[in-house]
């Protein structure tokens, strides 16, 4: 803060001080004259008392008031004056968080020693696990993990990645980029609604056309499997099943093949520490393995 602007509010502060008291002293003894100590204003036959302030409520005004002083002082308030403890919200929040690392530390480290198998049906860790998540991911994948469009579901079965422990930990800490290219160019309209159809009876049934078969193998086969079961190496979802990513209507996955689809994970290796990102794998191992 600039010097003026310091000065500024300093010059404010005690003004309003001087002000407050000035009133509440002024006001302390009745200036009544009329023959009840009344003020003289009449109105419709109501008169006004003119009675100074209760002890009781003077004495708090003025306890408020000494206590102000004694907060200025003390603490930062006055312009760029720190105040004479030198608190600042920044040491505060530090000397919680460093309460909170010696507090916690040692559990995070006694769970960080568990293979995740073991600590998925550990039942305070799971809970510490669920907070995180809630706290850092149900923003995307939803408080309960089923995710929802463009998010994937991490309670059922289907895994873009893979549900190994590693594989896991390894979308969390790296994150994970799906990259699914747009076939409007190569297939034209006529392909990708062929095609469209053709991906829908591959979860539906239905009769297989020959053409759309064939170019799915060109076109999609590299990534999605010849069977369209997917491969955990592109993040390619399998297409066989009723588990959609971005949904599996007629027109959804039309528009997945048409302009592509690029989800993105974010990395979290630098968010959080890789005691708590164990915790976190724990849980979401959790969610799909435990009965
Ligand atoms: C900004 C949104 C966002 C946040 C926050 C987020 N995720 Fe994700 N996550 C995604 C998306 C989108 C995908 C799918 C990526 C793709 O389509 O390739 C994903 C994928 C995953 C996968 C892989 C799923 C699979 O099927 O293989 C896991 C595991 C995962 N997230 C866990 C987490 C955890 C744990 C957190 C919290 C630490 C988290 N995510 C936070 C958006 C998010
Ligand atoms: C380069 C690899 C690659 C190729 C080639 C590819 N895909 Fe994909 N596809 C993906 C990935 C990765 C995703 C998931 C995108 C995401 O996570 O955001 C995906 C998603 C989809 C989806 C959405 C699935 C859902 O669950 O909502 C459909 C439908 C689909 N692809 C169909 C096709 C078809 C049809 C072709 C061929 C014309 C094709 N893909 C070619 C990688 C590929």
């Amino acid at each position: 803060m600039s010097t003026f602007w310091s000065l500024w509010i300093i010059v404010l502060t005690v003004i309003s001080f001087v002000g407050i008291t000035w009133i509440l002293f002024a006001n302390r003894k009745s200036t009544g004259s009329g023959p009840d100590k009344t003020t003289g204003h009449i109105y419709d036959g109501i008169e006004e008392y003119d009675n100074p302030l209760p002890a009781w409520w003077f004495h708090m005004f003025v306890i408020t008031i000494v206590f102000s002083v004694g907060y200025l002082i003390f603490y930062p308030g006055m312009g760029n004056f720190k105040g004479v403890l030198n608190w600042t919200q920044v040491n505060q929040w530090q000397a919680e968080v460093d309460r909170a690392e010696t507090k916690y530390g040692e559990i995070f480290a006694q769970y960080r020693a568990m293979p995740i198998e073991e600590l998925s049906k550990n039942s305070k860790a799971l809970k510490m696990g669920q907070r995180m998540f809630s706290n850092n991911c149900a923003q995307c994948h939803a408080g309960d993990a089923r995710g929802g469009n463009g998010f994937p579901d991490l309670t059922d079965g289907e895994w873009l990645y893979g549900h190994s422990p590693e594989q896991i930990k390894e979308s969390i800490m790296a994150g994970r980029s799906g990259a699914m290219p747009g076939w409007l160019a190569a297939l034209k309209e006529e392909g990708v609604s062929e095609v469209s159809q053709y991906v829908k009876n591959l979860s539906v049934g239905g009769e297989v056309n020959e053409a759309a078969k064939a170019k799915f193998q060109m076109f999609c086969s590299a990534c999605h499997g010849a069977d369209g079961t997917g491969n955990i190496a592109f993040g390619a979802p399998d297409l066989t099943n009723d588990i959609w990513l971005y949904g599996g209507s007629l027109g959804q996955i039309s528009h997945s093949i048409r302009n592509g689809r690029n989800g993105r994970m974010p990395v979290h290796k630098e968010l959080l520490s890789e005691d708590k990102i164990h915790l976190l794998t724990a849980y979401v191992y959790s969610l799909s393995h435990n009965p």
